[in-house]
Order: structure tokens, then sequence, then C-alpha cells
């Protein structure tokens, strides 16, 4: 079936590979300047790859990841019903160009499609019947892509943001408890051995949330759990983290001596709820020097982490456009909407 989906991608999906002057291909790209750091990826949606930013991302990335094409809902809508042409034309892609592939994510709250907490009486399922379902899932998807995807965000955000909470409040810790969370990973190393499996979280660098990611991890660790690395997904601002917050993240992330990635790097020019303005040349300055505190930190730490993937490909769109503010534009990446590179670029890898 996979097979006959890498075809049709060779025949009917044409890449679309931009200019030189727009992505200034005489100089390194950031894959190649990290090389000996740690891999450079980037989330994609089936779409970007059939235009002028694939040039961009062959330029600049070794890895991708599927920003939405795998997740629980776009892939598995049905108890029946797959729908593997997002996801499939990703893989095609990465296999065309050899990149590496990032799979995301097996197991989140966000976005699994309602019938999976539904029983056949519309009333919500037993624990047996969610773990198989949830089992099923896995299987079907991890073996979908074996030998394809290298590593897998098998649970994401399953740690609450509530300081009197351990884990976030969802439908699968209600039924479940959180038993849920070691079964996603067993069925994940059943299913693909070779697969390295994260559990993948945001606000890493407020130590309260931190402190609960890693005594989790370190439970899990201690009861054979297979997993093997930590992504810290890294949606941050021109505002934080500052230099001594990362450093300290990083540092308390590495003692729990597994592999750590950045999944999702942006850095967003507003505070949260901040309303919309101009991208002016002081939020530029800041959002320089921000990216350049980020990367001299990650180069810091270079030897435990080994990717650092952005989370979409340039300022030409972004999911932080509209979030939270609606009608808010943001300019988070290193290239801009023309897919030129910006300044922070160039304090990324200029070291
Ligand atoms: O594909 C449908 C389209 O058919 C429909 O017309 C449209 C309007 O309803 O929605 C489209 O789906 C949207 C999807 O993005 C693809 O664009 C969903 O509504 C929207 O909720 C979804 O947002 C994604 C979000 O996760 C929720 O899944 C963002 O693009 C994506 O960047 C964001 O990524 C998450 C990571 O997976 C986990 N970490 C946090 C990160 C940011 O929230």
């Amino acid at each position: 079936m996979f097979r006959k989906a890498l075809i049709s991608f060779f025949i009917l999906g044409p890449v679309f590979i931009c200019s030189a002057q727009q992505s200034g291909v005489d100089t390194p790209g950031l894959k190649d300047v990290y090389r000996n750091y740690f891999t450079i990826g980037v989330a994609v949606s089936p779409r970007a790859l059939k235009t002028d930013e694939a040039g961009l991302i062959l330029r600049q990335f070794g890895s991708l990841t599927a920003e939405n094409a795998m997740k629980m809902g776009p892939v598995h809508p049905g108890e029946q019903e797959y729908n593997w042409a997002g996801a499939d034309s990703i893989a095609s892609f990465a296999r065309q160009h050899g990149l590496k592939l990032r799979g995301h994510t097996l197991c989140w709250h966000n976005q699994t499609p309602e019938w999976f907490f539904k029983d056949g009486a519309g009333l919500t399922v037993s624990k047996e019947l969610l773990l198989s379902r949830l089992k099923e899932h896995i299987t079907t998807v991890v073996g979908r892509y074996k030998g394809m995807i290298y590593a897998w965000d098998v649970v994401n955000e399953a740690i609450s943001d509530k300081a009197d909470e351990v884990y976030r409040n969802s439908l699968f810790y209600q039924i479940c408890g959180e038993e849920y969370i070691e079964r996603a990973f067993e069925y994940a190393h059943a299913a693909d051995p070779e697969a390295l499996l994260f559990y993948n979280d945001y606000n890493e660098t407020n130590p309260v949330k931190r402190r609960k990611i890693i005594d989790m991890i370190r439970k899990l660790k201690a009861k054979g759990v297979p997993v093997h690395g930590v992504g810290l997904q890294g949606h941050w601002s021109i505002y934080e983290p500052t230099p001594p917050q990362l450093d300290e993240t990083l540092r308390d992330f590495v003692s729990l001596g597994i592999n750590i990635q950045i999944t999702e790097l942006d850095i967003s020019v507003y505070h949260k709820d901040e309303v919309a303005s101009p991208y002016t040349e002081d939020m530029e300055a800041r959002q320089t020097a921000q990216y350049k505190n980020c990367f001299k930190a990650f180069r810091k730490y270079g030897k435990e982490i080994s990717a650092v993937t952005f989370w979409n490909i340039s300022d030409r769109s972004s999911w932080l456009d509209n979030f939270p503010v609606r009608g808010r534009k943001n300019y988070p990446l290193l290239f801009d909407k023309d897919l030129k590179p910006k300044k922070a670029f160039y304090a990324v890898t200029s070291f």
C-alpha cells in the first residue's frame, strides 16, 4: 500500500525548487553548519512540499516532522478508517531526498477523534477497550512507517500545567490512569524495536512542570518502559527563557541520561496575549539575540542533544499566526515570508 503511495508521489508530486537567490543557496545551510552537533529538522505540511518552500527545506534541513498529518485524528478518523495520503506524501518526500523523519504523535489528548472514547452504545469506553484501540492505532501507524521513521513522539503533553496536578486530566487519564503512558511506549516499541521513542512536552522551562516531567520519566525508566528520549518543544519568545533559565532546563534534562531533542522550536515576538504590532527593529534585535542564546546553549549540550526541529518553515505561515490572539501575525522563525534568511539566521550560523 505504502509502496503505491511512493510511486504515485514520484509521478504526481513534482518538487518545486525555489530559485537560488531566494534562500542563499551559496551559503551553507543550517544542517551543514550543525552537521557535527545535531540534526536540524522542520515541521511540515504535505502542501508545503509542493511549493517553493521545498527548495528551502532541502537546502536548510536534514529531518522532517509531520506537523499534523500523522496525528490521531487526521490519520485515523474512524475506527475502521485510516487516511494515509498526507502522511505518505511527507514520508515519500523524506525518502526521495534522504531526509530523516520524525513521527508526531501517537497519543495526544488534543485531536484524538471522539470515536476513540465511545463504545458501541455511545457510552464512555472501558479502560480495556480504550487500551486495545490505542494498541491497534499505534501498531498500525508505527508498523506502516517501520524503517522510515527513526523517532516517534509517542506520548505528547501528558503532564499538567496546573501546579497541584501531576498528570493532565485528559480522557486517557480519566479512563486509564497514568498506565496509558507506559502502555503507549510498550505498543510502539513492539511495533518498531528500532525506533527511538520520545516523551514530548512544552513549558519545559517552568521548573515545577520540568520536575514533574523528569520524575515521570525516571519512574517509567525504573519500570523498564522503553522511553529513549525527551522532547522539549521549545515554544519560546523573545522574553523567555533567559540564558540561565535555559541552561538550568537543559542541565536538569541531561541528568536523565537519555536522548534530548528540541522538537518544536519557534521564538514568538510577543508576550503571550500581547496585542498585534508591526515587526519592529527592536523585536528583530531581541529575536536575533534570543536565537543566538538558544543555539549557544544547544551547542554547549550538543553531546546530549541529538536534534533541533523548528516548528514551521518560515514567517510566511506559522501556527502562532492568530494564536492565541486572533488577527495577530507572528514572525517566529529564521526565514521571512519570502524565504530569505533573517538576521537571526546569521546569528545562529556564525559562531
Ligand atoms: O485540516 C483541517 C481543514 O480541513 C479545516 O478546513 C480547517 C478548519 O477547521 O482545520 C484544519 O485542521 C487544522 C490543522 O491544524 C491543520 O491546519 C486544525 O483545525 C487545527 O487545530 C490544527 O492546529 C494544529 C495544532 O497543533 C492542533 O493539532 C497546528 O497546525 C499545529 O502547529 C499544532 O502543533 C502542536 C503540536 O502538534 C504539539 N505541540 C504544540 C503545537 C502547537 O499547538
